[in-house]
């Protein structure tokens, strides 16, 4: 609790550009909770070099993704904005829970699996800890809900395992986290392969819809989307392609799958993809136009960088004390 709020925590790594997955899954979900929550959103730098990066173009994505939060609708007074790199607690209390965490429990997650086959020259043991991070994160930040797309499920359940361990060894330190998943959006599949997610390290250009696509851009890569070939509108497991066209449409309009279903009724999968695209086209065009403005404002996005750090480290800090006491290190004399 902060000022009589539940805290809420949550992060996107600044690895590639953001998708309309990342969107539909997280960021949009997050404009809607400034209000109900205290909130925590970070730039989550210390996780992208769990995959080599170049330095300048880390720097450069990190700085757009923070302005991008932004650009979509998140106060930046309302909520707190920062980098986890200028926040040392972070990577202090992933040391202290790897301690708590066990191999076998590594072992099993998913992503970790995926990202070292595709990485195969690199399998670092970041990229095998990178779930102990991520508890630390949310739980630094006692956060009582964290919003996040499906694929960071099984990274919440280990979050809560290690907080639950931690609990019933030193007592109560850790609130336990709840995910919080949208009613739609919470998987947007790839435009190319509907069963697979939309990813922002798909090599197919096609696949993803980037934000800072333009309209044609957009447009076209529905249009190109791979459906199946029987012509008619139906939200069905069988018919992958189209439940994602409809999701994605359904999570842009607040419009149910049953009411596009409806709503398309008679009309071929040209019509549909070119509504889909349009639609899509008109919700981020503002906040393209908001991120190009806000771009050119060096101060105004410095100014939150900095105080932004200082409110997340304040906070952090208070659990590290906490979590530094009750494992027994010896008290700082001042
Ligand atoms: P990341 O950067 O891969 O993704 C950021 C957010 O976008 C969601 N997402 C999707 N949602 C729907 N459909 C998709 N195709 C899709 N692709 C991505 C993700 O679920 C996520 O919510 N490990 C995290 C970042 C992280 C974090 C945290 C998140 C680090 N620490 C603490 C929450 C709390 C990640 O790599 O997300």
């Amino acid at each position: 609790m902060l000022d009589g709020k539940k805290m809420l925590f949550s992060g996107m790594q600044a690895t590639g550009t953001l998708t309309l997955g990342n969107y539909l899954g997280a960021l949009k979900n997050w404009l809607t909770m400034s209000e109900e929550y205290e909130c925590f959103y970070s730039v989550v730098d210390l996780h992208s070099i769990t995959v080599r990066q170049d330095p300048a173009e880390l720097r450069k994505r990190a700085r757009n993704l923070l302005t991008l939060y932004i650009a979509a609708g998140l106060d930046p007074v309302k909520n707190c904005i920062y980098y986890q790199s200028h926040v040392s607690g972070h990577a202090e209390l992933a040391w202290i829970l790897n301690c708590f965490t066990y191999v076998g429990e590594l072992n099993r997650m998913t992503q970790f699996k995926d990202k070292a086959a595709k990485h195969a020259d690199n399998i670092n043991a970041g990229l095998y800890t990178y779930p102990v991070l991520m508890a630390a994160d949310i739980l630094l930040f006692q956060a009582d809900v964290v919003p996040v797309g499906i694929d960071q499920m099984q990274h919440l359940e280990i979050t809560r395992d290690i907080a639950e361990r931690f609990n019933n060894i030193y007592g109560d330190v850790f609130t336990i986290p709840e995910a919080y998943l949208g009613k739609t959006g919470a998987k947007i599949m790839s435009l190319q392969e509907p069963t697979k997610k939309m990813s922002k390290s798909d090599e197919n250009p096609n696949a993803s819809i980037l934000l800072m696509d333009d309209t044609d851009t957009i447009i076209r890569k529905f249009k190109r989307a791979v459906t199946d070939s029987d012509n008619t509108i139906l939200y069905k497991d069988e018919k992958p392609g189209i439940k994602n066209l409809i999701d994605i449409y359904s999570s842009v309009t607040g419009k149910t799958p049953a009411e596009v279903e409806k709503e398309f009724d008679g009309k071929g999968y040209g019509d549909f993809k070119l509504a889909v695209g349009e639609t899509v086209a008109d919700m981020l065009k503002p906040v393209q136009d908001k991120f190009n403005e806000l771009s050119k404002d060096k101060e105004y996005i410095d100014g939150i960088i900095k105080a932004n750090a200082e409110k997340a480290s304040y906070v952090a800090n208070k659990t590290l004390r906490k979590v530094k006491k009750k494992v027994g290190f010896p008290e700082m004399i001042r």
